[in-house]
């Protein structure tokens, strides 16, 4: 609800309020965003700078109030007394607007410039500001639990203007601060860094081109006392995928300046009389219930007003990946011997990763040319569409469409649609982005993908992209201006594809390609014990249906690591479940696993991939309000393991609940030369008796079932016993390095 009272805007959302007023210098300023409370209380937040601070630069000579260097502001300007970082910059031209008149709306108004905007119900204040020659108006929206901003920008004047930074947002928050950001690289997304917020400037900022893996746009304010379940905690967003800025800041008045949008790095824009330019949409979730609180708001937006709605809640497939398994060897008759054996295991999609056009056998040729290799797939590709259909699976297919390889008929024909910059051609994984500001480029993709996907039944997309930008300024914001064109194009008349997109893993996981395709490759690091990590940095401010989570092949790739294909299938289930991995080389028993951790996930998929997730202190948990699914990660197994407990979270403390465990397999391999204490004859563990038994044989692991109240759960339930060197029991739980454990807690039925 938004209303405006006694010459206060007040904005309330679920779970908060924000306050702000016009000052009697025509400046906005924040009284409060944080908890609830009434637009009558807008007193208790007013600031009285009495007699001022020293040498302050006053709006009003002599007046004492008039120092915007102190004032708690939502919007600011350069070198006019405001000496804190400024939300917009013109090249060196002072900035100082004021007030001029406001609306609210009972929706948002739509963008203009080609940008995404969080769609649905979401009232909105617009409110202009001015200064001679030039227009500005702020937009704020609530959507549930959280408030979006953005700026437009309009050159009412006659003479161009250089824009050289146009923030979304800017909020000036009174108290203590520490910035959480995620930063990372190609297989090793979203590790999490808490910084507190001192006097000197804390960013978090892409200049890759895209919003990338080595920050990602969102990042989070906390103060200092706050945990996963109490204190106050601000999430933000932006809803783009290119170069972002986010930067927090204290001054000396205790105020917190933050603000987030596109990165000022190299930015120009020049915006000619009568043209206006429109910043994306910030959005901001606040909660007084810790992280977990903050993050549930943040999974609600993008669940409700991010994703396209023909995606909300609608189950993902199980799918099969050829990429890890196959990369660029295959042909017509391995892929569908491979679709027939996924079929088997219970996956519901087949899909065709990179390699299957031109000359693309290896990453160094081929991109750009999507007609496909008659080497790999003589019958084409609705044949061997048609053919997994058969098989009873749908189809879907990789795609790189921003890029092209130097070796690729495109470029030999249009060598400058590729992005330059005047210099030689800067090439990563052997290959340039194509030029998507330029409109035939954009033709050329969205009429050979239309082709393409017109041809044969495919349901599901992989949208890759593989490298950084060139693109500097007014090209760079550009170029996504031109990728949102392609990609509202090829997929609205298609809302029934399922858009994955991806880059390199997780490098551009962001709101703006959420609000294209509902789920996001979230990096090519599929080991289990990495993807907690980075699956659990992503929860804060994505939900879990979002994340592509697959179970690959151990020793993993990327670290050599070995794990139990349990504790793969575990971490990959609170997201949407796929394989990727040789299924030729699986044993037996594995299939079996398999074939389980498929029925399972099958059977609770809603709670896995809808339901409220929360991070625990030692795994996770899903739930739908009346069935819970938890999750208890271990890392490497200590000697003499203590007691464990797992403390549920959000139960009714009224209720009864059964609360078991899903039962688990354990191979005889890790046990080694214990084995030959308990057989009657001596065993070599290398020898050939022990690794057949191995390959044939599992032991069952830990079955927990007991009833118990909701507060009891919430409280701590004691688990089994872990394994402590003293012998094989079926009622402990041997879960060796990387082992984990899944629970399903049901409520009773009376
Ligand atoms: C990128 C992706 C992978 C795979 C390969 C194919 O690395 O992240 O998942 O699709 O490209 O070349």
């Amino acid at each position: 609800m938004i209303e405006y009272k006694n010459d206060i805007f007040a904005l309330h959302g679920e779970g908060f309020s924000c306050l702000m007023r016009v000052n009697p210098y025509g400046l906005l300023e924040l009284l409060h965003f944080g908890e609830p409370i009434s637009v009558d209380d807008a007193e208790a937040f007013t600031l009285h700078p009495g007699l001022g601070w020293g040498e302050s630069v006053l709006l009003e000579e002599g007046d004492t109030q008039s120092c915007p260097d102190v004032m708690p502001l939502v919007w600011s300007g350069s070198g006019r007394g405001d000496y804190r970082e400024s939300p917009i910059q013109l090249g060196g031209i002072p900035t100082d607007f004021r007030y001029h008149s406001h609306e609210i709306l009972p929706r948002p108004e739509p963008m203009q410039s080609g940008l995404v905007q969080a769609h649905g119900e979401g009232e909105t204040l617009k409110i202009l500001l001015r200064q001679p020659g030039l227009e500005l108006t702020l937009y704020f929206s609530v959507f549930g639990g959280v408030l979006t901003r953005r700026t437009v920008l309009q050159n009412c004047g006659e003479n161009t203007v250089d824009l050289t930074r146009l923030m979304s947002g800017c909020f000036d928050l009174l108290g203590e601060y520490e910035m959480t950001t995620f930063d990372g690289g190609w297989i090793a997304e979203m590790r999490r860094h808490v910084t507190p917020v001192g006097e000197s400037r804390v960013v978090n900022e892409s200049v890759t081109g895209f919003s990338s893996h080595r920050h990602n746009p969102g990042f989070l304010l906390s103060e200092p006392d706050a945990t996963e379940t109490a204190g106050n905690i601000y999430g933000f967003n932006l809803i783009y995928s290119g170069n972002h800025y986010g930067a927090a800041q204290r001054s000396l008045q205790g105020f917190t300046r933050v603000m987030l949008g596109i990165s000022p790095d190299n930015f120009l824009w020049q915006l000619q009389p009568g043209e206006r330019f429109e910043t994306p949409e910030a959005a901001v979730a606040f909660s007084t219930e810790g992280f977990g609180g903050m993050s549930r708001k943040m999974h609600r937006f993008v669940t409700e007003h991010i994703i396209p709605p023909y995606w909300k809640e609608r189950p993902r497939p199980v799918l099969y990946n050829s990429w890890e398994g196959c990369m660029f060897d295959f042909n017509h008759y391995r892929l569908v011997s491979l679709a027939r054996e996924a079929k088997e295991l219970g996956c519901e999609l087949f899909v065709l990763d990179d390699g299957w056009f031109g000359q693309r056998n290896s990453d160094t040729a081929g991109l750009g040319d999507y007609t496909v290799n008659r080497k790999k797939l003589p019958y084409g590709l609705s044949a061997l569409a048609e053919k997994i259909n058969g098989l009873g699976m749908n189809f879907g297919l990789w795609f790189e469409p921003e890029a092209v390889n130097p070796d690729s008929d495109l470029y030999r024909a249009h060598p400058d649609w590729a992005l330059t910059d005047g210099f030689a051609p800067l090439l990563s994984r052997h290959e340039l982005l194509l030029d998507l500001t330029r409109p035939e480029v954009r033709d050329y993709i969205v009429a050979e993908m239309s082709a393409v996907l017109d041809s044969a039944p495919i349901t599901y997309v992989k949208w890759d992209m593989n490298r950084h930008s060139i693109a500097l300024g007014e090209k760079a914001h550009r170029y996504i201006l031109g990728l949102y064109d392609i990609l509202r194009r090829i997929f609205a008349p298609r809302p029934h594809i399922l858009l994955e997109s991806c880059s390199s893993g997780g490098n551009r996981f962001d709101l703006g390609m959420l609000s294209f395709g509902p789920q996001i490759w979230c990096s090519d690091n599929t080991d289990p014990i990495e993807r907690i990590a980075i699956q659990e940095s992503l929860s804060y401010l994505y939900p879990q249906s979002a994340f592509g989570a697959h179970v690959s092949a151990s020793p993993h790739a990327q670290t050599l690591r070995t794990t139990p294909l349990r504790t793969r299938g575990n971490v990959s289930f609170f997201g949407c479940l796929g394989y990727e991995l040789d299924l030729g080389h699986l044993l037996r028993i594995e299939k079996e696993e398999i074939k389980g951790q498929i029925t399972f996930y099958k059977k609770h998929r809603d709670i896995f991939q809808f339901g409220a997730f929360t991070r625990l202190k030692n795994g996770w948990q899903v739930s739908d309000g009346k069935t819970v699914l938890a999750a208890v990660f271990r890392g490497q197994t200590p000697a003499a393991p203590g007691y464990e407990t797992l403390r549920l979270r959000h139960l009714d403390p009224e209720k009864r609940y059964r609360f078991t465990s899903v039962p688990q397999k354990l191979r005889i391999g890790p046990f080694g030369s214990l084995v030959k204490h308990v057989a009657p004859v001596d065993l070599d563990p290398n020898g050939f008796v022990l690794r057949t038994a191995d390959r044939l044989i599992t032991l069952p692991d830990g079955g927990q079932d007991l009833l118990a109240s909701g507060a009891a759960l919430m409280a701590g339930v004691r688990l089994l016993p872990l394994f402590r060197g003293t012998g094989y029991d079926k009622n402990q739980r041997t879960l060796t390095d990387f082992g984990s454990e899944l629970f399903v807690i049901e409520e009773e039925s009376l």
